[in-house]
């Protein structure tokens, strides 16, 4: 069985100038420690696509069709169900991680808080499984910097604590929403690394949200081209690299080198896997 299978999933949103159609017609289906990503401009309806699942629709938004999670209909549960697969069977990446970092608390209570009220593990058992994760996540000094706040780790600090916090409860499903767009490239690639790593290690299986078809192409078995709410193109990655069918994925493939004419040392390692894919 699938762990997760989206079928015709819809997100519209009421506003003052109508509705938008912000997801009209996705449908996937993710295997257990599979990676999946989902691809697109902005605005093509990636993040609300992944927020219907975890019930994290703003307000004026609403979401029909359906979602499968272990073979239980997830769509619109009621929140406390929800909150049961939240964090304990679902984590979730954010872009920024000070969206959902407590600044003014320190690192190791936002860890021990979740273990604790999920794992119930008492506060010495937390902290400990708290530097854990962190350094599973490799920050350097784990022991100590446990005890920092949010704002004396660098940004891709940060990322590698809400990548550790998504973790910690041992989900099943991984998603991470553009986790590395907000970091410079020699730091979004350790983080794109470290993903792939904990996955060898968690066996979880991952949704990786970008707008990047560089990122993809070393990381993620399936890719899915969303354009405009819909679904343009989805298949294994290595055949949309070697023989793109859709012309909106063209383009994307197209902007691919664009984008890498900044960092030509990370290009070259991106075509050097892209021309053994297509050997293979
Ligand atoms: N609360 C809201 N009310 C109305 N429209 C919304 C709301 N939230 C999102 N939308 C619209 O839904 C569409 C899809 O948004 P979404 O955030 O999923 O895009 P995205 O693909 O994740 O883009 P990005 O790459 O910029 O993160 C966009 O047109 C957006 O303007
Ligand atoms: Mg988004």
């Amino acid at each position: 069985m699938a762990l997760l299978e989206v079928k015709n999933l819809k997100v519209d949103f009421d506003t003052q100038d109508g509705v938008v159609h912000a997801v009209r017609d996705l449908s996937y289906t993710l295997e257990k420690g599979k990676t999946l990503a989902i691809v697109g401009e902005s605005g093509s309806g990636k993040t609300q696509g992944a927020f219907a699942l975890m019930g994290l629709l703003p307000k004026n938004g609403r979401a029909t069709g359906s979602i499968r999670f272990d073979g239980k209909e997830i769509l619109n549960l009621p929140l406390r169900e929800l909150n049961r697969y939240r964090a304990e069977r679902i984590g979730i990446i954010f872009q920024d991680p000070m969206t959902s970092l407590n600044p003014y608390m320190r690192i190791s209570r936002q860890m021990t808080e979740v273990l604790e009220h999920h794992k119930g593990m008492s506060r010495s058992e937390a902290l400990a499984e708290s530097v854990r994760f962190l350094d599973a996540v490799r920050i350097p000094d784990a022991k100590n910097r446990v005890h920092m706040y949010p704002h004396e780790f660098s940004g891709g600090m940060r990322q590698r604590v809400m990548i550790a916090m998504a973790l910690l409860c041992g989900p099943e499903l991984l998603i991470a929403d553009e986790p590395t767009t907000a970091l410079d490239v020699t730091v979004q690639a350790e983080i794109i690394d470290l993903l792939v790593d904990l996955q060898e290690d968690f066996h979880a299986s991952i949704i990786l949200i970008t707008h990047d078809l560089g990122i993809v192409a070393g990381t993620c078995e399936d890719t899915l081209v969303m354009f405009n709410g819909e679904v343009m193109e989805y298949r294994k990655t290595e055949e949309l690299f070697a023989n793109p069918e859709h012309a909106y994925t063209k383009g994307l493939l197209s902007a691919v080198p664009r984008l890498d004419q900044k960092v030509e040392r990370l290009s070259t390692v991106s075509y050097e896997f892209m021309a053994g894919a297509r050997k293979a």
